[in-house]
């Protein structure tokens, strides 16, 4: 794992394998590449003139000024405006994440980082948060390989010049590598192949954030869930040996007592789809189909790292959907937590079911000021967005501003789709409350609409980020962890709550 820090230098006393120089547009060559690195501010400069670095967003350069043998290469990074005083931290963290993932950063052991170049201030802050995020984002590699090892740099170290900034940067460097941390949690345990991962090893893996995080983790087996009444998240369990679990965590900050608020995040460690099965080259990529619950996980991870001020609680719902003399059936009625029949018309649409019961469980022990579930829900998400955006859906337009507003920020943009009562009739069934698919279209809004008859009358939204999950356009970067950077900027951004509520259980 690669070690990022901050350091104060005087300048000309650097020592790295690279020097990473972020520049905007229109390109100058900054003062501070001169004092650190004489020749190579020459090269930029002639670089420049002659058109071949601009500084726009994804623009780089490789420099060898040769003349200063502790700096053999200097790497001009274009960052576009991610400089101006409107520019955005997203853009900063994908010209980073863009730059690292350069085989550059597998050959070389130390990276430097001019923060001196990032600004003053309060945004000097953010965009070394940004940069480290972004470095960390694209140095990630995953691989169960064993013959074929790519490097990554042992350090980071962000240098500002003596006495400028430097609480400022170690403030940034820390806030970035959590977040990173939180993202890299997340798509660890989205990669893992479903061999390796069951929904017991998943509540495993969150046990060990007990340890690590101090969150409060607590682990659901079967027989707690029947005595729970999880009769969905059990049905979709049923056709697997390795049955399903309830994964629950909490992290508490030191400070404010408050409703939390509720994260739920599907976990269905592998989806065959089912009785009802999918063909093999979807099936494929149906390790994929936890990625809801690793975002969560990665989320909390992060918000218990920065000691945000807000609780939460993630409810995971973890089952794998595969098929055997055990499995539910398409045309089985099937209960729930909420005391609400379902009839089940694909064994393909597993994941509501699962969510039904989760949602259900965090709403009434734990009182939440708002629910967000994430999930990978449906392919019709795909179809409608593509893999620039997750749909978002909820009952709470203010929370949906919100989460989208943290979205832009984070770089994970949400665009929202309907939720009107007219849907309610694609779901609707006479031999049960509810029924698990729409025969009218709309998949991903029937997915939807399938949910929030499980929210009460609870602040929600959901995320649905089937089509974002996973890197389509570079399938070796594997699990993307769409959604943990947004559930963070959303969750430091809570608005305070009103005193506490009095527990009342909502049963
Ligand atoms: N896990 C899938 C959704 C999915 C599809 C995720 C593609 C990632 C990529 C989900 O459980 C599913 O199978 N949904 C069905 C719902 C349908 C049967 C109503 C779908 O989208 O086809
Ligand atoms: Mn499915
Ligand atoms: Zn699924």
């Amino acid at each position: 794992m690669t070690i990022v820090l901050s350091r104060t230098l005087a300048s000309g006393k650097l020592d790295a394998d690279v020097l990473v120089a972020p520049i905007g547009a229109p390109a100058s060559v900054p003062t501070s590449l001169a004092s650190f690195a004489p020749e190579a501010a020459t090269q930029a400069a002639r670089a420049i003139a002659l058109g071949d670095f601009d500084g726009k967003p994804g623009s780089r350069l490789l420099l060898h000024p040769g003349g200063t043998a502790k700096i053999p290469r200097v790497l001009l990074v274009g960052i576009g405006d991610g400089l101006a005083p409107s520019g955005s931290a997203a853009a900063l963290r994908k010209a980073f994440a863009a730059a690292a993932r350069d085989p550059l950063f597998e050959r070389v052991q130390s990276v430097a980082v001019l923060a001196d170049l990032l600004g003053t201030g309060a945004a000097l802050e953010e965009r070394v948060a940004a940069a480290t995020d972004g470095l960390l984002d694209g140095m990630y590699r995953w691989t169960m390989a064993t013959e074929r090892r790519t490097g990554a740099p042992e350090k980071v170290v962000f240098v500002s010049v003596a006495s400028q900034g430097g609480a400022r940067v170690e403030a940034g460097v820390q806030r970035g590598r959590a977040v990173a941390q939180g993202v890299t949690l997340a798509r660890d345990l989205a990669n893992a192949p479903p061999n390796r991962m069951s929904p017991e090893d998943l509540g495993k893996a969150a046990m060990g954030l007990a340890k690590s995080h101090g969150l409060d983790v607590t682990v659901l087996g079967p027989r707690e869930l029947a005595r729970e009444n999880m009769h969905a998240l059990l049905a979709v369990g049923d056709g697997s040996d390795r049955k399903a679990r309830l994964i629950v965590a909490r992290y508490t900050p030191a400070r404010r007592k408050a409703d939390p608020v509720a994260l739920v995040g599907k976990g269905i460690v592998y989806d065959t789809g089912g009785v009802c099965i999918k063909p093999i080259e979807s099936m494929v990529e149906m390790k994929y189909d936890k990625c809801g619950a690793c975002v969560v996980l990665g989320a909390i991870a992060a918000a218990a790292r920065l000691e945000l001020p807000v609780p939460i609680v993630a409810v995971i719902p973890a089952a794998e959907n595969l098929i055997s003399g055990s499995a539910y059936r398409a045309s089985d009625i099937i209960g729930s937590r909420s005391g609400k029949t379902i009839e089940v018309l694909n064994t393909d649409a597993e994941g509501r079911l699962v969510l039904a019961d989760a949602i259900d469980y965090a709403i009434t022990e734990f009182s939440p000021r708002a629910v967000v579930d994430v999930a990978t829900l449906t392919g019709a998400a795909y179809f409608a967005l593509g893999d620039h955006s997750c749909a978002i859906f909820g009952t709470d337009d203010a929370l949906i501003a919100r989460l989208r507003e943290a979205g832009d920020r984070a770089g994970e943009r949400a665009w929202p789709l309907p939720l009107t009562d007219d849907y309610r009739a694609d779901v609707s069934t006479p031999n049960a409350d509810v029924r698990n698919t729409s025969a009218w279209g709309a998949g991903a809004v029937a997915g939807a609409t399938f949910l929030q008859r499980f929210t009460r009358d609870v602040s929600w939204a959901h995320l649905d980020v089937a089509s974002v999950s996973r890197d389509r356009r570079t399938p070796s970067r594997g699990a993307t962890a769409f959604g943990t950077r947004l559930l963070v900027e959303a969750l430091a951004a809570w608005p305070k709550a009103a005193a506490p509520r009095a527990r009342k259980r909502r049963r």
